[in-house]
């Protein structure tokens, strides 16, 4: 029997009818961006896409269960995080990334990883909008010194400096951020049937 010829990126488009992509949301917790990312896996599986979404609450229960929120175990989340969804966009998918990922460098890496494909979209909300919101708690167990480290109020966010798209949902409805990450993603990965 002849050796079978390598799988290419080219089959894989031809099979899912588009390129595979890292669509990479940052923010702060409570900024809307697993909300986003799921809702927006939900819009592109509807029209045909293949996607995935990656967040710290998957990863962290599996892969990543063995880190903490210092800065050296946040890096390294990201990096495994990158890694992983530089081998989903290698398969062919869109992969949706939601990671606070506050350190600049660490989104770098991650950029790094995912080669021509990444794209990063800063899911901005300022941090009395999501200490409102917050939906876990976490910012009331931060303010009282039960939870150290957090994002926001004993940890830094280094906001992207010249993200590829910013969405800022303290001024739009979900619906309508979706709308608009949703249009961002068809105009860089058009289906092609
Ligand atoms: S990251 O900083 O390493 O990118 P990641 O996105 O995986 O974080 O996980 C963030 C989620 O973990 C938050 O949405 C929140 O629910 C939870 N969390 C628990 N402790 C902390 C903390 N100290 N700082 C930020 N988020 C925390």
């Amino acid at each position: 029997m002849n050796k079978p010829r390598p799988c290419t990126g080219i089959d894989r488009q031809q099979h899912y009818g588009h390129r595979g992509a890292v669509f990479w949301l940052t923010g702060l917790s409570a900024a809307g961006k697993s909300s986003l990312a799921t809702a927006l896996e939900l819009k592109l599986l509807d029209q045909g896409y293949s996607c995935y979404v990656l967040d710290g609450d998957n990863l962290r229960q599996g892969l990543c269960a063995d880190l903490n929120f210092s800065a050296a175990d946040r890096s390294e989340n990201i990096r495994r995080a990158g890694e992983s969804a530089a081998l989903f966009a290698d398969a062919g998918l869109i992969c949706i990334a939601a990671f606070i990922s506050p350190y600049r460098k660490d989104r770098t890496n991650a950029r790094r990883a995912c080669a021509a494909g990444f794209h990063e979209i800063h899911v901005k909300a300022d941090l009395a909008t999501c200490e409102r919101r917050d939906p876990k708690g976490l910012y009331r167990r931060a303010r009282s010194g039960e939870l150290l480290e957090f994002t926001g109020i004993t940890a830094p966010y280094e906001a992207p400096e010249s993200p590829d798209l910013e969405i800022d949902t303290s001024r739009s409805s979900l619906e309508d951020c979706v709308s608009r990450l949703f249009d961002y993603v068809v105009k860089h990965y058009p289906l092609s049937r």
